[in-house]
């Protein structure tokens, strides 16, 4: 049993209420996609209430922890050591398509690291959670992640930039090495269960570049207590500052990496 800690239930309790309105606006989105202009304002909303629920829950339950939301910013508290990391509605794409692939992602950070993290997909119900020290969990369950050691047996995940964001050519070269190493690559559309999914030993490994801090905090905290374990593209530890990550056992982060790296290379 996954042993909350108050600060991991308060956490938890608020991921639980902003899901419960992501799930009655997922139900709503089904309905508006046969309009012409497709549910986008009405994901945004959606988006921005959860990360409204998000921040009154945490912030009445710690008052004076600083805030980074991907919808607010940056809220400075007046405890300097302690800060919330959120994506309220990661996997957004695949929340206006109707794909129930998306979660809310919640890290915190202490003294500039990352100590616990909650993800939470509310239509499948899977709530992961981890704090420093004390392992990752998928609901009540402990979660490792997988064991295998050759990257021919290997399903990575990645993700691929969008239209209009950068790295299309990057990707492609990174993607035309890796798929040549690999059993199969998956692109799901959330980065936050992309590195929960590696946690729980779904995923062999995974990369991805241009991702911002929410995208990963809690993603990263979730790897490193399933021990798995986490660089930037460069094979650093500067995940956050750079946006490119590698999560996997020790020896496929480290394969992987070095596949990136000689793609990098080449280009
Ligand atoms: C996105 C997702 C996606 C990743 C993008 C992110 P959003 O977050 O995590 O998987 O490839 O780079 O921006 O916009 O859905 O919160
Ligand atoms: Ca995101
Ligand atoms: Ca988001």
């Amino acid at each position: 049993m996954a042993r909350h800690t108050p600060v991991m239930s308060v956490m938890v309790a608020a991921a639980r209420k902003a899901a419960r309105g992501l799930q009655r606006d997922f139900g709503e989105v089904e309905n508006l996609q046969v309009s012409v202009k497709g549910p986008a304002n009405f994901v945004s909303a959606a988006d921005k209430k959860a990360e409204k629920t998000l921040f009154e829950e945490l912030n009445k339950a710690r008052p004076g922890y600083g805030f980074l939301m991907e919808e607010g910013g940056v809220v400075e508290g007046a405890d300097k050591s302690h800060r919330w990391i959120i994506d309220p509605l990661d996997g957004t794409t695949n929340f206006l398509h109707s794909i129930p692939q998306f979660a809310i992602s919640i890290g915190l950070e202490r003294e500039g690291q990352i100590v616990a993290g909650v993800i939470y997909n509310p239509i499948t119900d899977e709530l992961y959670t981890a704090e420093k020290g004390g392992g990752a969990y998928l609901n009540d369950r402990r979660i490792r992640v997988a064991a295998r050691r050759e990257l021919n047996q290997s399903i990575v995940a990645c993700g691929v930039p969008d239209l209009g964001r950068p790295g299309h050519e990057r990707f492609l070269g990174e993607l035309s090495h890796v798929m040549k190493q690999v059993a199969g690559v998956r692109r799901m559309g959330a980065a936050s269960l992309d590195l929960a999914y590696v946690a729980a030993g779904r995923f062999d490994a995974y990369w991805e570049a241009n991702l911002a801090p929410w995208d990963m905090a809690a993603g990263i905290i979730m790897v490193r207590e399933a021990g798995g374990y986490i660089a930037d593209l460069k094979g650093g530890e500067d995940m956050l500052g750079t946006g490119g990550i590698l999560a996997g056992n020790e020896i496929l982060m480290k394969q992987l990496a070095a596949t990136i790296k000689v793609s990098h290379t080449a280009a």
